[in-house]
């Protein structure tokens, strides 16, 4: 058994929504040790949260500061190699920039900055620094999505002509009625989030998931956006029609105030040949559709699925594995990545898969304010 890997977290305290998720990912393929943290900008808070995990004190710093500047006196045997910043957005770069000049391994939550300018520097700075990077679009670790993407690439689909990418969700439902609810939510605060809330959260999820299965990349863009409220300046709900070449098009559409929906993640990809259909909140069932033949169900952990599907999976079929381990399968990739052994690159999404997210938000934005235009991605 290799010596484990020492992680640092920031962000993802007891409070958080993703922490608990990044936590237990690490641990789930024995290939990484917590041994520091800045769970909270409250140094009680994160104090408390680390006494609560049992972590010893030592390495729970008061803040980022103090974290890499106290890491960086330890000798290299010692210190944190890989750092996951679990922070709101607007935290992701200045933490990131900083990992890098110091030689840290990160892992990264999505959108990866706040604006396309800020995902640039940050991987012309990744780039020099030479370090390993994962961003947790953490859909890309289920089994049958990597399987998607293996069958796709290997021609079972033919020629892709449609993309149908859907991720509604209710929970802004419960806070934009209320004036007082609505300004304490950092998602809704363009400071905090970005200029976008919708695209910005989950479009954004949507789009890495055309892009990671399909292969294909987004040429252009066209959005209608709903802000609710005159006073709102943060999208809640949009429709993108996508162009992914002249003859092959698609749709992005996402929604927070989707009244009763959860997390409904689903894409449809159709092609020449045939076409499949996943959902998130059922992820362990890949249809394969045609026009001739009855559906086939891909399930995770049989020997037909691809070498990159079965690398996901821990449990003989029928053992149903879910989003835990779909983080954790993202997390398996980065420990090969930093141990410097052989992976495949649907084992993690990349920083280019940052900045196309960061592309992909602002120009849907831009469409939107120039009256629903059609605007190129870079
Ligand atoms: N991959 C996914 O599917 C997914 C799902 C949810 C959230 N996210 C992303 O994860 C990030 C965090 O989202 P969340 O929902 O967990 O947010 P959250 O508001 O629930 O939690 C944020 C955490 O960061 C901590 N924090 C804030 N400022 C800090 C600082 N300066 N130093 C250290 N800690 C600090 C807070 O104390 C809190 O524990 C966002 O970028 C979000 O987009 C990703």
């Amino acid at each position: 058994m290799p010596k484990k890997i020492r992680l640092g977290i920031l962000g993802g305290g007891g409070d958080s929504l993703i922490g608990i998720l990044h936590r237990v990912a690490a641990q789930i393929n024995d290939n990484y040790e917590l041994v520091g943290a800045v769970f909270s900008s409250n140094f009680e808070k994160n104090k408390a949260f680390a006494q609560a995990l049992n972590m010893p004190l030592e390495r729970i710093y008061e803040d980022f500061k103090m974290f890499v500047e106290e890491e960086m006196k330890l000798p290299e045997s010692e210190r944190i190699r890989v750092c996951a910043v679990l922070t709101p957005n607007y935290l992701h770069h200045q933490m990131a920039l900083e990992l890098f000049e110091k030689g840290f391994h990160v892992i990264c939550e999505k959108p990866l900055t706040t604006s396309l300018e800020k995902a640039k520097a940050l991987q012309k700075a990744h780039k020099k620094a030479g370090t390993v990077f994962a961003l947790t679009h953490t859909y890309t670790g289920y089994p049958m999505v990597r399987q998607m993407r293996e069958m796709i690439k290997s021609g079972a689909l033919g020629k892709i002509h449609k993309v149908d990418v859907v991720y509604y969700q209710g929970w802004v439902n419960t806070v934009i009625h209320d004036e007082d609810k609505r300004s304490s939510v950092w998602r809704l605060d363009p400071e905090k989030a970005g200029i976008s809330s919708c695209m910005g959260d989950i479009g954004v999820h949507a789009f890495n998931m055309l892009e990671y299965t399909t292969g294909l990349k987004v040429k252009s863009v066209l959005s209608d956006f709903n802000f609710l409220y005159q006073d709102n300046t943060m999208d809640l709900d949009g429709t993108v029609l996508i162009r992914l070449g002249d003859y092959a098009k698609g749709v992005v559409r996402a929604s927070q105030i989707a009244t009763g929906e959860e997390n409904g993640l689903a894409i449809s990809i159709y092609g020449e040949k045939a076409a499949f259909r996943w959902e998130q909140e059922k992820p362990n069932f890949l249809y394969l559709l045609s026009d001739s033949l009855p559906t086939q169900v891909y399930k995770p952990g049989h020997t037909y699925n691809s070498e990159l599907s079965l690398d996901g999976t821990k449990l003989p079929a029928g053992h149903p594995e879910g989003i835990f381990d779909a983080m954790a399968n993202i997390y398996k990739g980065v420990a090969k990545a930093v141990r410097g052994q052989k992976y495949n690159d649907g084992e993690f999404p990349t920083m280019l898969d940052g900045v196309r997210g960061m592309n992909f938000i602002e120009a849907t934005v831009a469409s939107h304010r120039g009256g629903n235009v059609w605007v190129d991605l870079e």
